[in-house]
């Protein structure tokens, strides 16, 4: 096709423009958003933006307008199905009603993991990145643990975003649950290509990957996409290895947050292998 430039000076083929996504995925932190994002990217007729676009959470970013997200989706046919992720909308107050405002009938997606390993990811991501910056960090047990009491620090954000409830509640007093589709983030570890598939199925595509789509690479440990003989896995931050947690914390943590999984359970009508 024509090579067409625009007043930013991007190119974009004849045909193609900004659309507004149909779908979002809104989190959660450290559970597999990337992969599913890159891994449903894997459909010809998906089109994900490439960055966090943060349009919904950020107050600056939303003052700016409809017009400043369009511009930031990327160009696609009329066919295509434009998505985002932005793990921050899942634990941002207002965000809900703005994107039903935006969009009353847009597909979501979410994806949970066992709340303890995601607790442990946000915690290695965040000691990772201050480590870059010559930064200290407290060790995960004295974090996560209240040193009077004994008991799970509630206070602490990682613990917050897990408790996965709390903040789904939210989703659904807005939106018909049959517009939130549930991603387990574990099996998406496991076997990519039959959660892929349900995601598929979700957004009205016709089944595409398979399970030749994906290959495990021994190396990271994870599964990565073999497409038209090129191997490509996520990026080095994807799959970082946790440190060792005393088990008497593990256990506590486990403990704190089987009642909040039940909540969680019963109100999607879904069960996870979490114990
Ligand atoms: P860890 O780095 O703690 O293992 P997010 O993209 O939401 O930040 O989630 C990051 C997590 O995605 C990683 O957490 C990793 O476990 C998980 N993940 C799922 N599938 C993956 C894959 N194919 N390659 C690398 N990481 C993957």
């Amino acid at each position: 096709p024509k090579m067409l430039t625009d007043s930013e000076g991007r190119q974009h083929p004849e045909g193609t423009e900004h659309r507004l996504p149909k779908a979002i995925i809104i989190g959660v932190r450290k559970c597999g958003t990337r992969a599913l994002l890159d891994f449903v990217n894997i459909h010809p007729n998906v089109v994900a933006a490439s960055h966090e676009v943060h349009y919904f959470d950020n107050a600056t970013n939303y003052a700016k307008g409809r017009d400043w997200y369009l511009n930031r989706m990327p160009y696609s046919y009329p066919e295509e199905i434009t998505i985002e992720k932005s793990p921050a909308y899942f634990i941002t107050d207002k965000v809900p009603e703005r994107i039903y405002n935006f969009n009353s009938s847009v597909k979501l997606l979410v994806i949970f993991r066992n709340p303890v390993t995601r607790t442990i990811s946000d915690y290695t991501q965040i000691y990772q990145k201050r480590l870059k910056q010559n930064l200290t960090t407290e060790r995960f047990e004295h974090l996560v643990m209240d040193p009077i009491t004994l008991e799970v620090n509630t206070k602490y954000m990682a613990v917050q975003i897990s408790i996965y409830q709390k903040y789904l509640e939210n989703y659904f007093r807005v939106f018909n649950r049959n517009q939130i589709h549930i991603v387990d983030g574990d099996k998406l570890i496991s076997n990519p290509a039959m959660e892929i598939a349900k995601v598929e199925k979700f957004l009205g595509l016709e089944r595409f990957v398979t399970p030749d789509t994906f290959y495990f690479n021994k190396t990271r440990g994870f599964h990565c996409i073999k497409k038209d003989g090129v191997e490509r896995c996520l990026a080095e931050g994807k799959g970082r290895k946790h440190p060792n947690i005393d088990p008497f914390v593990l256990h506590k943590l486990k403990k704190f947050f089987q009642p909040h999984n039940k909540k969680l359970f019963q109100m999607i009508g879904q069960t996870f292998d979490w114990d």
